[in-house]
């Protein structure tokens, strides 16, 4: 049953079009949203102006899309520490003279450190599990060489720059099987090929960054630009925010994008010693001990009960904090305030679950109306296959060819 229109629009398809055309990320991220969707919204409802919230913020896409759009005002959140660190180094204003001037010298530190063969395995080795698993011994060494003078670092604006393309070397330098979201070893025949440099891959990715972050991020950072990203779950301040912009999860992290386990290397040699408990703790992690009964989600739900009442739970669960969130969030949204979400209609035991008409009708109890649903084809959004346990980078779930745009205003 819809009881929420939806219209079929073309121009959000920007077939062909990826992240990179207009935004190249510095940093790989799960599931993003393209920029030129917020972009071409914004500019669709003439909103160019006052506090833009994105509960879920991840790498900040709605951030990019908001500043192109003229506003200077944001308000972020994620439990994801990757993630906030993303969004923090794209969208905070550093001197690209002392970034270079740094960039010398770390060269010159790291330089001298290794020259003295003693040097090269006396460092302790950084809290991570399974260490021998994951990377070879010599490369457990150098990534633990690199952190060690990225750490030095005292301006911890600078640190968090040079932190990203370690995050990054993290990843391309460990067994990860690198075209996969979820952490999966590569193939022992694989393993016996595998000997990258790592002060090469991440002076590689350390430039290649400088150069997007110049010439892409940078340019639309002014004096009034205001970014404020937390490391924490949205908290309220009622009617503050003129437009919230979002792609939330599109259910539990475990079972579509796992957000967690895609960062956990990353997140461990940062220092986040809970890493491996991160997808549990982001929404639907926590499961529930109820089917979720009312509204149009009902029967959706209780027809995959019939089948799995475990998935049934699991898929509540998700919907339960949705719904939470959807409250809090609604109640932050100023008079006249939109609220602007980007969301993917996910399947479980075949059953095609309307989260945009959820999202419309959450937003309609709480005070909003719902104004819009466009749908897009969905081109490029890197999404999990059907039923797959890997999470294939780049294979788009096959029942779910279209992406929503669910817009409300108070
Ligand atoms: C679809 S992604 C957002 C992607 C983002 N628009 C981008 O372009 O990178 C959803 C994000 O929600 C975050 N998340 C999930 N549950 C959360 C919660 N309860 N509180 C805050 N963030 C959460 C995940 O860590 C993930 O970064």
């Amino acid at each position: 049953m819809m009881n929420y229109p939806i219209v079929r629009n073309e121009k959000y398809d920007f077939l062909g079009q990826s992240y990179a055309t207009n935004y190249p990320n510095l940093h790989k991220y799960p599931a993003t949203m393209l920029p030129q969707i917020g972009i071409e919204i914004l500019k669709e409802f003439n909103i160019s102006e006052g506090r833009l919230l994105d509960p879920y913020c991840g790498s900040g896409s709605s951030f990019a899309s908001a500043l192109e759009c003229g506003i200077s005002e944001m308000v972020g959140f994620d439990l994801n520490p990757l993630a906030i660190l993303i969004s923090k180094v794209k969208f905070t204003k550093i001197s690209i003279d002392l970034v270079l001037e740094t960039k010398i010298k770390l060269r010159n530190e790291i330089f001298e450190f290794i020259k003295k063969e003693e040097n090269l395995h006396i460092l302790p080795l950084p809290n991570v599990t399974n260490p021998t698993f994951w990377f070879s011994e010599d490369i457990l060494h150098n990534l633990n060489i690199l952190k060690y003078f990225i750490y030095k670092i005292e301006n911890l604006t600078i640190r968090n720059f040079f932190t990203l393309p370690f995050s990054e070397t993290v990843r391309e330098c460990s067994f990860t099987r690198n075209n996969e979201f979820k952490l999966f070893k590569m193939k022992a025949e694989d393993i016996l090929k595998f000997n990258p440099n790592v002060f090469g891959v991440y002076f590689k990715k350390l430039n290649d960054m400088i150069d997007i972050y110049k010439y892409v991020y940078l340019p639309k950072l002014t004096n009034d630009t205001n970014v404020n990203i937390n490391y924490s779950k949205f908290e309220v301040s009622e009617n503050s925010f003129d437009v919230v912009l979002t792609s939330p999860p599109y259910g539990d992290s475990r079972t579509t994008v796992a957000y967690g386990q895609f960062s956990t290397l990353s997140n461990e040699w940062t220092g986040i010693d809970y890493a491996r408990k991160i997808d549990g703790l982001l929404m639907g992690g926590i499961k529930s001990k109820n089917i979720y009964k009312s509204g149009l989600m009902h029967d959706y739900i209780a027809e995959i009960e019939k089948e799995d009442k475990k998935r049934a739970l699991e898929v509540s669960s998700f919907y339960v904090d949705l719904e939470n969130s959807i409250q809090k969030i609604a109640s932050t949204i100023k008079k006249g305030g939109k609220s602007i979400y980007v969301v993917g209609n996910r399947t479980v035991k075949g059953i095609q679950l309307p989260t945009d008409q959820f999202i419309a009708e959450k937003f309609e109890e709480n005070g909003l109306k719902h104004i819009v649903t466009y749908q897009r084809a969905l081109s490029s959004k890197s999404m999990p296959s059907k039923n797959s346990p890997t999470n294939k980078t780049g294979k788009t779930l096959n029942t779910m060819l279209f992406e929503y745009i669910v817009v409300c205003e108070k």
